[in-house]
């Protein structure tokens, strides 16, 4: 099996997000006996929440179901987990510094370098749900693709 951990920093809004995307596109390739995917945020203010209203509405227009509940990065998920995918260069630097394992980390939008976007911008702020959601779902596809290439699936 391969895991996948995809890190924002509330684990409501952009990381959720990914992972219902990605898992989807699992489900779509008949990968989800392989590849499983889970997310988790580098900060605490929302532990146990489910995500975002916006990343709600946005999941479920797209018919894309998601029922995982906020939860923090541990130092098991570097282990536990062989790609952590995290959102922005921040995320990339309280990953770093949280913890070390085998997993690789990555930035999600290196697998949509056609994007010209190197971070997917945080829409707790300013709300642009659809923005986040078609970087990410181009983003999912493009690291899928890698995952398979990389793991021979
Ligand atoms: P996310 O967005 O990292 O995409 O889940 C945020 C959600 C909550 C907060 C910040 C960002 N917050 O400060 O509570």
């Amino acid at each position: 099996m391969v895991r996948v951990l995809f890190v924002c920093l509330g684990n409501i809004c952009r990381s959720p997000m990914a992972e219902a995307v990605f898992a989807h596109r699992v489900r779509e390739a008949g990968l989800e006996d392989q590849i499983e995917a889970d997310s988790a945020g580098t900060g605490d203010w929302h532990l146990g929440e489910r995500p975002h209203q916006g990343t709600r509405r946005i999941l479920q227009k797209n018919s894309i179901p998601y029922d995982g509940r906020a939860r923090l990065i541990d130092r098991t998920d570097y282990d536990r987990f062989d790609y952590i995918v995290v959102m922005d260069n921040a995320n990339l630097r309280d990953v770093r510094y949280l913890g070390k394992g085998k997993a690789q980390v990555v930035r999600l939008m290196d697998f949509a370098l056609q994007s010209g976007v190197a971070e997917v911008p945080d829409p707790y702020y300013d709300g642009r749900f659809e923005l986040v959601y078609d970087l990410v779902s181009e983003a999912a596809s493009g690291l899928l693709a890698h995952i398979r290439q990389e793991r021979q699936l």
